[in-house]
């Protein structure tokens, strides 16, 4: 199929139809086995993961018990995103999520942009659940009676010098992803019934020993970035992934009704359980923040608050909640639930793997789409020829993470991570507004309701939580997006099948996967099995 003129024209006229997308997807359509229940509980596996688990004790360090608030703040920039989210995914029930969405409304270079800070959500994300997951690994190996030196317990920021649990998980991810993800995959609904679990258990113990006294000062620190809308930024992290749901819109029977089901439900069922969860934490052994000797709090993820933390300790001092790098498991040990504290850091060892994975997964779809789309060397999407998985792309994001992972506290990686995320889901909201403009009267399964309010809300919310990042998470996008710039009129531009007139997408190979997303969740048929063909 040839291109329009309009589809080659200037700098921002490379727009993909959306015809030839939806086309595109109807021919080479992965196979579609996933229904609303399985979507949410994708949602629900993507989402729960180290926001909750641990950077609770950052978000107490900047707002202290006003974090219930800040949670509350990015629940409802997440909520509008998501109801933006799903028109657009309803619409264009594709892979490739904001990427491909953008592709169609605003055109290549754009599209460019999003992809490029996608990256940043989902391999950074992935580095910051791995030095999560690590927190929980080395308290938990602790309370076993075997202590990790603390050389390779914490990077260069967490008084350590190499993560080394850290980058072991995250190496272990890439090779499960290299051989095949489908046995991974499979596990997400017991995981996801281990997370929620182990948040039902943490409430049942906590709320009824709440103190109203843990709740004052309740706004210790202000509004600002080292205050509760700061807090609400970095808290933003806990509720990423949601999203996952939309880029498996392609594998989902009736993606129209499931897609906004799955990314509604899930937002929703992850709010109740932080609200409650923030609130047991608070109300057990209470959150204010650590200060320097002039009152003033530390930044969370500085060498100095982690001097102080090991000083207060070295004191005899109870270890304060903002301190923990195993936020729930200390809440529990803190009042008495010695061994149940050990269980949640059982429950997030086995589970907050699966979320490093989704993560790793929606980076290497990306890549995928953007290498299917020609911007990216098609070398990378190769598949390998026995496990058949996008195996190149794979090992370069796993050394990616794997850095990062091993140097970086999480707090700063869940930043740089969420500074990406805005920007893509501004993209998103934008996108539904224009498209409603330009394209009026195509279908729309679903309607984001009031849009010409819910989507102004999530562009200003992004915006908003975007400046209120510290300092340098908002540096790192311009940065980053300079360099993707860079490669995007060095290398893709002249490469876009979209600019050379090719709306066909081409093979990558024979073999490639059927889906580098989601593999079957239990209760899908199989593809091709008689269930599914029946
Ligand atoms: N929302 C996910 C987490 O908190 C990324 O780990």
């Amino acid at each position: 199929m040839m291109a329009t003129a309009a589809e080659r024209g200037g700098l921002l006229g490379r727009v993909k139809s959306l015809d030839a997308i939806l086309a595109t997807a109807e021919k080479k359509g992965l196979h579609r086995s996933l229904g609303a229940f399985q979507l949410t509980l994708l949602g629900i596996g993507a989402v729960i993961g180290t926001g909750i688990f641990v950077l609770t004790a950052e978000a107490a360090q900047k707002a202290g018990p006003a974090m219930m608030i800040s949670f509350v703040i990015a629940g409802v920039v997440c909520a509008v995103a998501a109801l933006c989210y799903s028109e657009l995914a309803s619409m264009v029930p594709v892979a490739g999520s904001a990427y491909t969405y953008t592709y169609a409304v605003m055109g290549e270079l754009f599209a460019w942009m999003v992809g490029w800070a996608l990256i940043l959500e989902y391999a950074i994300g992935a580095s910051a659940v791995a030095v999560g997951w690590s927190g929980y690994f080395v308290g938990l190996m602790k309370s076993w009676g075997i202590i990790i030196p603390p050389a390779l317990a914490a990077g260069p920021f967490g008084g350590g010098v190499f993560n080394l649990p850290a980058a072991v998980i995250a190496g272990l991810v890439t090779v499960l992803l290299i051989v095949g993800t489908k046995e991974s995959a499979r596990f997400n609904a017991v995981l996801v019934l281990v997370k929620v679990t182990a948040l039902t258990i943490f409430c049942i113990l906590t709320l009824p020993i709440l103190k109203g006294e843990h709740f004052t000062p309740f706004i210790p620190n202000g509004w600002g970035t080292y205050g509760v809308v700061g807090a609400a930024a970095s808290i933003f992290f806990a509720y990423v992934g949601f999203d996952a749901v939309s880029t498996a819109a392609e594998e989902t029977k009736n993606p129209q009704r499931n897609v906004p089901i799955g990314l509604i439900a899930s937002l929703g069922i992850c709010t109740i359980f932080y609200l409650l969860v923030a609130a047991g934490a608070i109300g057990a052994i209470g959150a204010q923040p650590v200060r320097d000797a002039l009152g003033h709090p530390f930044p969370p993820g500085s060498i100095e608050l982690t001097n102080q933390c090991n000083a207060i300790v070295a004191g005899g001092a109870e270890q304060p909640l903002v301190c923990s790098r195993e936020a729930l498991a200390h809440v529990l040990r803190s009042v008495g639930y010695q061994r149940l504290g050990d269980m949640m850091g059982v429950a997030a060892f086995i589970a907050l793997p699966s979320v490093v994975l989704m993560m790793m997964f929606g980076q290497t779809r990306i890549f995928f789409v953007m290498a299917r789309d020609g911007l990216l060397p098609e070398k990378l999407a190769s598949v390998h020829p026995r496990f058949r998985t996008p195996h190149v792309v794979t090992a370069v994001t796993g050394v990616g993470v794997m850095l990062a992972a091993a140097f970086l506290p999480v707090g700063k990686l869940a930043d740089y991570s969420n500074s990406g995320t805005l920007f893509a889901f501004m993209m998103v909201a934008i996108s539904v507004l224009v498209l409603r403009r330009t394209d009026p009267n195509r279908r729309r399964p679903f309607r984001t309701p009031a849009v010409g309010i819910i989507a102004p809300i999530a562009i200003i919310g992004c915006i908003a939580l975007y400046i209120m990042l510290p300092p340098i998470a908002i540096a790192v996008l311009p940065v980053w997006g300079v360099v993707g710039l860079l490669i995007y009129f060095g290398y893709s531009r002249s490469r876009s099948h979209v600019g050379r007139g090719i709306t066909e997408v081409p093979e990558l190979s024979p073999d490639a996967p059927p889906s580098v997303g989601v593999a079957p969740l239990p209760g899908a048929p199989a593809p091709g099995s008689p269930e599914e063909r029946g």
